[in-house]
């Protein structure tokens, strides 16, 4: 009987897996053991995306919103050289309930679209942040509002639990998820912030569960700035992933590094990596990257990086053209203000 029974859920367990498994393609070297992908992200043949995960990598991807969805050189680009989007701005806590129970999910409801249509994988950002966080948020200060209402109704569940459109083409496309980030001072202790105020560091295994229980496909990362190096914020967060998965092993999924770097800024990067992924995780990625000069050294420096790494599943540049980086003034990114690809893009397309 038992026998029975644990070929009825090995059976099962296999359907599920072969229902959410990216098929695997004996062409290409797989560096990773990443959580699956229920989508092969979509671009064209000789860009970024296709080349980088001919390296075994999953995406290259950028961030997007209605505001660069709507300059057609723009998508242009995206179409070709980019495999995953995560929403600039539109998923954002101040974006999506600016006031409490007025929701609003216009802007991520088209990113989703566009990305779902177009076959790129989707990072949802973000869950749980101290910043671009409405006032009314900031002014909690008991426990069970924060974790019993507040919780449910923040921009990552929103996406799998109030809107069922977004819910549908969400789980659809596995949406690969950024649970918690900057939640770390420099020195690797926690941040201060409505949610470590009231809830102390428990707030992030709340999060992650609230998260998966939402929406289990969904890949779970924590994800916080200034992880360049192997410094103490690194290991701080390492040591939080550590403990939170040792007590509740399978909370998070990934540890992500932004990587707005300065210029001549990316000679810690491989240190960095190395270090996230000797954490209890199965995958890290690079969240946001962007460069001031955006020299083309820097740039194959950090993508090298990740190609060393077998965790290191893809890399997000924060934008494609200068024209409308949030650090447009130091020129971080790899598209000129007219769209053409600048000296780093060159340099990263030659190394692959
Ligand atoms: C930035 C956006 O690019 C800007 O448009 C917005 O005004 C401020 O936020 N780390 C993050 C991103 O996680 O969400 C931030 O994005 C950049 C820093």
């Amino acid at each position: 009987m038992s026998r029975l029974f644990a070929l009825v859920s090995l059976v099962l367990f296999i359907t599920n897996c072969a229902a959410l498994a990216v098929l695997p393609d004996s062409t290409q070297p797989r560096e990773a053991t990443p959580v699956a992908r229920a989508i092969e992200p979509s671009a064209s043949a000789g860009g970024l995306q296709v080349k980088f995960r001919a390296k075994g990598k999953i995406y290259f991807g950028t961030c997007a919103d209605p505001n660069t969805l709507n300059i057609a050189s723009n998508t242009n680009v995206l179409k070709k050289d980019f495999g995953q989007l995560t929403p600039e701005n539109s998923m954002k806590w101040d974006a999506t309930e600016p006031s409490r129970g007025n929701f609003n999910f216009g802007n991520a409801d088209t990113l989703v679209n566009w990305a779902t249509s177009n076959g790129k994988l989707i990072r949802g950002h973000t869950l749980v942040w101290h910043s671009q966080l409405p006032g009314w948020v900031n002014n909690i200060n008991d426990r069970n509002t924060l974790v019993c209402v507040n919780l449910r109704q923040n921009p990552l569940e929103m996406k799998v639990l109030i809107s069922s459109k977004l819910q549908t083409t969400v789980i659809q496309n596995h949406a690969q998820s950024v649970a918690g980030r900057e939640i770390f001072n420099e020195d690797g202790s926690l941040r201060s912030s409505v949610f470590s105020r009231v809830l102390g560091e428990s707030f992030v295994t709340i999060a992650f569960q609230a998260a998966r229980k939402a929406d289990p496909a969904a890949v779970l990362y924590i994800n916080d700035y200034n992880l360049d190096s192997a410094n103490a914020k690194v290991r701080g967060l390492v040591n939080l992933v550590n403990r939170v998965n040792q007590a509740n092993p399978g909370t998070i999924d990934g540890a992500g590094t932004q990587m707005h770097l300065q210029a001549n800024g990316a000679g810690g990067a491989q240190a960095a990596l190395n270090a996230l992924a000797a954490a209890d995780v199965k995958e890290v990625a690079i969240t946001e990257l962007d460069i001031v000069n955006a020299s083309a050294n820097d740039y194959t420096a950090v993508v090298r990086a990740c190609l060393n790494t077998p965790k290191c599943v893809g890399i997000t540049v924060w934008g494609v053209s200068d024209a409308n980086s949030w650090r447009s003034g130091s020129n971080p990114l790899l598209f000129d203000r007219s769209y053409n690809p600048k000296a780093a893009y060159t340099a990263i397309i030659n190394m692959l």
